[in-house]
């Protein structure tokens, strides 16, 4: 539990420690890994390179604990995380080891201004946020049922390994030989992989392209030669795994989703971007209702736009758009497929999605109608 004079302490240094976050939880990782080198497995470490990673925990924490006594209004990014967690099998266990290490961290970081009281504090604060994860994140763990919950990664072997764009986009379809279930999902969920190189393990999660079909996922990969730092799960699958070879895997994940009753959908994809998009097309699709639908893909070439024979086929006459390098997508372009009724669904990089989302203000578009997916950590809760 947490006192009024302890909530004080924390709302008042939360300021001072949201704006050296990046110096704070830099110092934390350093000794947490140190201490505890088998939480590399878990890490990203393609994310920590690049920092984004530190940062979204660390605001993560000085948000909730700014609005430690109305938490519920972080539900929604709470729920996207434990997700995250979950398939990441992010266990109980490893909440004592982060908030001793955070703690550490920010004591390291104020020095002499380090205090009995503002550690306390803090560490009421850390545990009070560090259940709420917990619990919620056992939750999800037992929807896998009695027999699931704790198997953690499943390998699943892949049935079909395909070229299907330009960058190029290879896509994976895959099935479960260990007599275990293909667990169901809804369109916008993910599945995470965990390839082993170099002695650690390295985990990703990838977009399921379509509604369950009951037997199999599919999945899409972009090769990320060009990019630093280097995309190394998917890298050595696009290189080095064949049909016939199985992945470690976790079960389904994530709070990205149609929404169901929205008259008016528009669809915004950057590249590889489409994945998750396409299975909501899909699902609208299936349910008769893919007149609702408007899709916006903005790709380097045409050859780059996965999927497009499928979705042009199925998408209304004008509904599908394609805007190539070049070709820019302006407020304009948006403006006109925005009603008060439309839901907007972006995935794309995010200095791109941070553009759309200035247009969508810009043309006073609700913000409870954006529904945005990013593949790096999200740093979801630095916007509110
Ligand atoms: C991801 C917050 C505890 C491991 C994240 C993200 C946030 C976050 C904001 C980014 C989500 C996104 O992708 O948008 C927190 C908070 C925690 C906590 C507030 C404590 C209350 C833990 C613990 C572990 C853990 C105990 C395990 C040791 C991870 C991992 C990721 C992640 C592995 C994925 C990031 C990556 O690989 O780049 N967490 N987390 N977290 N968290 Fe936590």
């Amino acid at each position: 539990s947490i006192t009024e004079e302890q909530k004080n302490i924390v709302r008042s240094t939360a300021p001072i420690l949201k704006e050296n976050g990046k110096e704070i939880t830099s110092i934390f990782y350093k000794h947490m890994f140190a201490a505890h080198p088998e939480l590399l497995n878990l890490f990203n470490q393609t994310n920590q390179k690049i920092g984004t990673q530190p940062l979204a925990l660390a605001n993560t924490v000085y948000f909730a604990a700014e609005n430690i006594d109305h938490l519920h209004v972080l539900i929604p990014q709470i729920k996207l995380i434990a997700h995250k967690h979950r398939a990441l099998i992010v266990l109980p266990e490893h909440y004592p080891i982060v908030g001793k290490y955070l703690l550490l961290a920010i004591k390291e970081f104020l020095g002499e201004k380090a205090t009995e009281e503002i550690l306390d504090a803090w560490a009421a604060a850390y545990n009070i946020i560090a259940k709420i994860f917990i619990d919620l994140e056992q939750q999800l763990y037992d929807e896998l049922g009695p027999d699931e919950r704790d198997k953690g990664f499943v390998p699943l072997t892949i049935i079909k390994k395909e070229n299907i764009a330009s960058g190029p986009i290879v896509a994976l379809t895959l099935e479960r030989r260990d007599g275990g279930k293909m667990h169901n999902y809804h369109p916008g969920q993910y599945i995470t992989f965990r390839i082993k190189k170099d002695g650690s393990f390295h985990n990703r999660h990838y977009s399921l392209l379509e509604p369950f079909d009951g037997k199999t996922y599919r999945i899409a990969i972009k090769d990320e030669i060009d990019q630093e730092p280097k995309g190394i799960v998917s890298n050595e699958i696009i290189d080095n795994y064949k049909e016939g070879d199985a992945i470690l895997t976790s079960f389904p994940a994530g709070t990205f989703a149609l929404i169901q009753d929205a008259k008016h959908h528009l669809f915004i994809a950057g590249g590889i971007g489409i994945t998750p998009l396409s299975s909501l097309i899909l699902e609208l699709h299936k349910k008769n209702q893919i007149k609702s639908a408007t899709l916006i893909h903005c790709v380097p070439t045409k050859e780059h736009a996965a999927f497009s024979n499928e979705l042009k086929s199925i998408l209304p006459e004008n509904q599908y758009l394609l805007f190539c390098q070049g070709e820019k997508l302006g407020k304009d372009d948006l403006q006109k497929f925005l009603t008060p009724d439309t839901h907007v669904y972006i995935c794309s990089s995010i200095p791109f999605m941070n553009k759309l989302e200035d247009y969508l203000a810009e043309c006073n578009h609700p913000s409870s109608q954006i529904h945005t997916e990013v593949f790096q950590p999200s740093l979801s809760v630095l916007k509110n």
